[in-house]
């Protein structure tokens, strides 16, 4: 029987970055693998479960209309342990920066299981924002017994924080696997409005936003300068895949109200948000996952935030970082849509958070730690841009 590898995760984003670990962990012959999901995003996960085929082994289904912090990490820890107990495995696998992800660390540190953080080593260097995410990828580090840096800045951030470099591996973001094999494939929209806006040849500006920082002020803000740019612009669309959360709905959608040019969607299923990314001109967003994916696409970011723990694509060029200021905004989205030479200069492929084999490295890197393996290269970032 070879080691069980536990995957544990309950949000879109994490669901999407961990889809080709486990499919990787699958082809292992090395390891088997049994994947928890939380449930925290009911919705938005299964949504990205079905896409990739992944069903569940165990689901906790925490889940709850406006559910807290506390909330969440109390069912994840309570509901985690029996499993833990009753699976054994050999090492647990967390990704990223979520509620889920922390609690499940902490409940499998707790149980003296070897935790695994893939997406580790980000870091904004402001402990309240982004909120609760830094803490809680802090707070992994501590307990992690193998970290899966995505790039080598990442790295560079642990070993700065005194964590071994030997229990560090660069794998690249498995993200930007999910994203290759993804746009790979023609998928039709399902909402009519987006087949006719994607041929309608009108440049697109895709907007996400969610950010609990956010929250208030700031995301009202948000959708008064979107409700100034659709004015200002009527041969441009505006594209908003709206999450689930109501707080953020409330914020954003009411001021876009009675404008033609805005397209306000559901979450939309992966394999149609990733085409619609590869449509767009223009991307505006708060997204982590969304601030990696664009810039292989060589479509540029504007992203609504104070700080990113992801320097390399602001340090490529393909990412500005504009903040939440309603006039910023504005100002930032019309200069991309004015100023050609601008747009280029940001526009331009490039590949800084993975090469579409990160899984393959970590499977690699998670075989060594139990005993069964040995990693294989690093990933290193790429001097030349890629094509898209
Ligand atoms: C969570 C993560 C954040 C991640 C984001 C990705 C934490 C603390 N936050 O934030 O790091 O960037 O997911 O989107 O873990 N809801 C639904 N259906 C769903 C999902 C959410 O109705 O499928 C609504 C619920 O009312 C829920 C609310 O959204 O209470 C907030 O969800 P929650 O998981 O608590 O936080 P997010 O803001 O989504
Ligand atoms: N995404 C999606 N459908 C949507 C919006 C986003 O599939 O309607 C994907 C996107 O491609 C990215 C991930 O969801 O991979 C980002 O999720 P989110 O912005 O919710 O979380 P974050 O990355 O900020 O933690």
């Amino acid at each position: 029987m070879q080691p069980l590898v536990m995957v544990v995760y309950g949000t879109r984003p994490e669901a999407i970055k961990v889809a080709p670990l486990i499919r990787a962990l699958e082809a292992s012959t090395a390891l088997d693998v049994v994947t928890v999901v939380t449930g925290q995003h009911r919705e938005m996960l299964d949504q990205v479960n079905e896409l990739f085929g992944i069903v569940p082994d165990v689901d906790l289904d925490v889940f709850e209309h406006g559910q807290s912090l506390a909330q969440v990490t109390a069912r994840v820890l309570e509901r985690l342990d029996p499993v833990l107990v009753e699976r054994r495995p050999a090492a647990v696998v967390v990704q990223g920066d979520t509620t889920t992800s922390t609690a499940a660390a902490l409940a499998a540190f707790y149980r003296q299981l070897p935790v695994v953080h893939l997406e580790a080593g980000l870091r904004s260097g402001d402990i309240a924002s982004p909120f609760p995410e830094e803490a809680n990828r802090r707070i992994t580090t501590r307990v992690a017994a193998l970290h899966l840096a995505p790039t080598e800045e990442s790295r560079d951030n642990l070993v700065r924080e005194s964590v071994d470099a030997a229990t560090v591996a660069v794998t690249g973001n498995t993200v930007i696997d999910a994203l290759l094999a993804t746009v790979a494939k023609d998928v039709a929209f399902t909402d009519p409005r987006l087949e006719q806006a994607a041929s309608s040849g009108r440049p697109v500006l895709l907007v996400t936003t969610h950010r609990r920082e956010s929250w208030g002020g700031a995301m009202e803000g948000v959708g008064r300068a979107l409700r100034r740019i659709a004015s200002d612009r009527p041969d441009h669309l505006v594209v908003l895949p709206a999450h689930r959360n109501p707080v953020v709905r409330e914020a954003v959608l009411p001021h876009l109200e009675g404008l033609d040019n805005v397209l306000v969607t559901e979450p939309l299923a992966y394999g149609e948000f990733t085409r619609l990314l590869a449509v767009s001109r223009i991307v505006l967003t708060d997204s982590g996952g969304v601030q990696e994916e664009a810039p292989s696409l060589g479509r540029p970011v504007l992203v609504m935030r104070e700080n990113t723990e992801r320097p390399e694509a602001v340090e490529a060029g393909t990412v500005l970082l504009i903040g939440t200021d309603e006039d910023r905004i504005v100002t930032e989205v019309s200069r991309l849509m004015d100023d050609a030479e601008h747009y280029a200069a940001m526009a331009t492929a490039t590949n800084p958070y993975g090469d579409g084999r990160a899984s393959g490295r970590a499977v690699a890197a998670i075989a060594e730690l139990l005993g069964v393996g040995t990693r294989t290269d690093d990933f290193t970032v790429r001097t030349t841009a890629a094509t898209s």
